[in-house]
């Protein structure tokens, strides 16, 4: 087949995502928001932003070009234009990609694909990225492999990459509450199963922290974070949380060299 057709296939294909748009949308009132997607703007937001603010201040920069890869409905990569940075959101569901573009400044690029599917479309990318980051996109990868070596592809010398994902931890307590983790290969040591998101079930795939020092030094990276942020108060305070207590995020952080 012809890469333009399959590429014109591919657009067309439905992912999960597509059917929860509704969920992971956070262009709205904070007390409206899913908890699901409130957790990643009180825990994993900030200790980004930091780290970044952490990048910027090495290159000297106020500006640095950042990739957001599974950006879904792409509040992260708005809030980082607005602290002044060059911003480009990777999403393969275009259900998601338009509702960021409604909500967005032109000045962000929207661009979708699915990196394993169409990962030429993006070769204008390769070394031009300060940073990038991924939030809780790669449990949803079981090829995050290849995904992970497309993406550092994109990244200069002193480059950082950073992403959360599910720690253990926190799904092996959930599986025991019966919360949204379930049909897992183990209780006691998941690595495969589902999300199930009030029955639209995702696959999901559960690794350690060990697995990606792998990845990435292979990759030429160092590694530079392994941190487990807290629920904060305030957000069970305002959102009813009925799910385990545990760190929901882990956040890793590679540095190119
Ligand atoms: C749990 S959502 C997180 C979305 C966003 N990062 C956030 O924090 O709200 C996971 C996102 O990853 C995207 N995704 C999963 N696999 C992908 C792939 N292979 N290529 C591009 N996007 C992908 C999904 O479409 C979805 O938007």
């Amino acid at each position: 087949m012809e890469i333009s057709a399959q590429f014109a296939l591919n657009k067309k294909k439905t992912w999960e995502s597509d059917l929860l748009t509704d969920r992971f949308n956070t262009h709205k009132p904070m007390d409206e928001i899913h908890p699901d997607a409130a957790v990643n703007i009180y825990v994993g937001w900030p200790a980004l932003f930091e780290q970044i603010k952490y990048q910027s201040d090495f290159l000297g920069v106020k500006s640095c070009n950042i990739l957001d890869f599974g950006c879904g409905a792409g509040n992260f990569c708005k809030q980082l234009h607005i602290m002044g940075h060059k911003v480009t959101g990777i999403d393969h569901s275009e259900a998601l990609l338009e509702i960021a573009r409604a909500h967005s400044p032109k000045e962000i690029t929207f661009v979708n694909n699915s990196i394993l599917d169409d990962k030429n479309a993006l070769i204008h990318l390769e070394n031009r990225m300060d940073v990038i980051t991924s939030i809780h996109s790669f449990d949803w990868i079981e090829d995050t492999k290849s995904v992970v070596s497309t993406l550092s592809s994109f990244l200069k010398k002193d480059g950082i990459f950073l992403f959360t994902i599910f720690p253990k931890s926190h799904v092996r307590d959930s599986i025991k509450i019966n919360d949204l983790f379930e049909d897992f290969d183990s209780a006691e040591n998941p690595t495969k199963g589902f999300a199930n998101f009030d029955g639209v079930k995702v696959p999901t795939f559960i690794r350690e922290p060990s697995y990606y020092d792998e990845v990435f030094e292979g990759l030429g990276f160092e590694k530079l974070l392994e941190f487990y942020p807290p629920f904060p108060k305030s957000f069970f305070d305002r959102y009813k949380w009925h799910g385990s207590k545990k760190p929901e995020m882990l956040i890793l952080g590679y540095k190119k060299n």
